[in-house]
């Protein structure tokens, strides 16, 4: 069989300049792709870290200028892994090239730049590199839900908690710098979450939120929490912070509902917790599911039953989730239109906090 080979170039290699050039790679190897995935060109403004990163990772050619890139006849995808702010201006015009895109979240700065890359993107094949929604233990939390495992669902209680903020004297990082991030643990880990709730739970369809800078003079949030209500008459929470001293990147849920319940910890992805309460009342607690198959998404194209994966696989399984939904033509989420409902969450919880108000949205 001959597959379509399509050209990537990717703008950005710093730690998900890493994370996708591995997913290039594997991809193919875990799952038959309807595509020939080619490194045709890394972009980044120092030339010499971007040859070392060619060389490491096996790009065929290196650049320095992404609106080159974007012009040139033979790319046919544009892959952002740069800093929040460029990720609009780079990805506009990917989509004026007729590119397809690939961005990282948080997908834009705000709400109505985010509307402009979605609107512009309209005509080309998108995907925001949400890529917890492909964690296996995720993706069968998903599934146990569709099926009415746990009921209605009453309450959704998320967290996604790190630390390496917590140094309040920390500078130098872009992630710190409103410009470059637009905000802090919003952007980060709270765009996370918030798609999660989407995928796992639906719309919300109000919120109250506390944002806060814990670091004298730092331009971004430090953490963020909020309450919600969900259209399907749940009800949330939703928490992160970089100042969760001992939490390295706990990214958790747990799921309330009126048949049962979940429970999810990225620091164990091989697992999700299952509470079945329609059993005899003797009976009833905690299961702890490996998710590593047999029968569980995604976990046919990895290892054999216990042989358990780790972070890189969940942007492999999305990248073949992308690929296979491009040639069938099939719908393909995350794309543009999912990282713009959460860029609008992002956009209630800023101004819930400046007006100390419930937000409807
Ligand atoms: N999906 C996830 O779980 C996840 C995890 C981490 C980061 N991210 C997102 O990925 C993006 C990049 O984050 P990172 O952690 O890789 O950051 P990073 O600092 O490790 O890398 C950023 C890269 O962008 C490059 N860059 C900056 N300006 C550029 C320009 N003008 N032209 C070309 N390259 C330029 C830098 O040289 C660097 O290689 C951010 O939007 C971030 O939110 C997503």
């Amino acid at each position: 069989m001959t597959t379509r080979m399509l050209n990537i170039a990717m703008i950005g290699h710093g730690f998900m300049g890493r994370a996708h050039s591995n997913a290039f790679h594997q991809a193919g190897h875990f799952f038959d792709l309807p595509y020939t995935l080619r490194r045709k060109v890394i972009c980044g403004r120092n030339q010499q870290a971007v040859a070392e990163m060619a060389a490491r990772w096996g790009w065929d050619e290196t650049a320095n200028d992404w609106r080159a890139v974007v012009d040139r006849k033979d790319i046919d995808v544009i892959d952002i892994g740069t800093p929040n702010a460029l990720h609009a201006e780079i990805a506009i015009a990917a989509a004026k090239a007729g590119k397809i895109i690939w961005c990282e979240k948080p997908l834009a700065m705000n709400g109505p730049q985010a509307a402009q890359m979605a609107e512009a993107a309209k005509k080309v094949p998108n995907l925001v590199w949400f890529n917890y929604r492909r964690v296996p233990a995720i993706a069968l939390a998903k599934q146990l839900i569709d099926e009415g495992k746990i009921g209605q669902v009453y309450q959704y209680r998320a967290a996604y908690l790190q630390s390496w903020g917590a140094d309040p004297a920390r500078t130098g990082v872009w992630r710190f710098n409103k410009s470059d991030a637009g905000s802090g643990a919003m952007g980060d880990l709270l765009t996370h979450i918030v798609d999660l709730a989407h995928f796992l739970n639906g719309p919300l369809s109000e919120l109250n939120a506390l944002v806060h800078t814990f670091a004298p003079g730092r331009e971004v949030d430090d953490a963020a929490i909020f309450t919600g209500r969900f259209a399907n008459g749940g009800i949330g929470t939703f928490e992160v912070t970089r100042f969760a001293i001992g939490m390295k990147n706990r990214n958790r849920f747990e799921i309330h509902g009126s048949k049962g319940a979940l429970s999810f910890n990225l620091e164990e992805l091989n697992h999700l917790l299952y509470y079945d309460a329609t059993l005899p009342a003797d009976q009833q607690g905690w299961m702890d599911i490996m998710v590593t198959g047999p029968g569980h998404p995604y976990t046919a194209n990895f290892w054999p039953a216990g042989h358990i994966i780790g972070y890189e696989h969940t942007f492999i399984a999305t990248l073949a989730d992308f690929l296979t939904a491009l040639a069938s033509g099939a719908e393909f989420h995350a794309n543009f239109e999912d990282g713009l409902k959460v860029q609008q969450v992002m956009d209630a919880v800023e101004k819930s906090s400046e007006t100390r108000n419930w937000v409807k949205l």
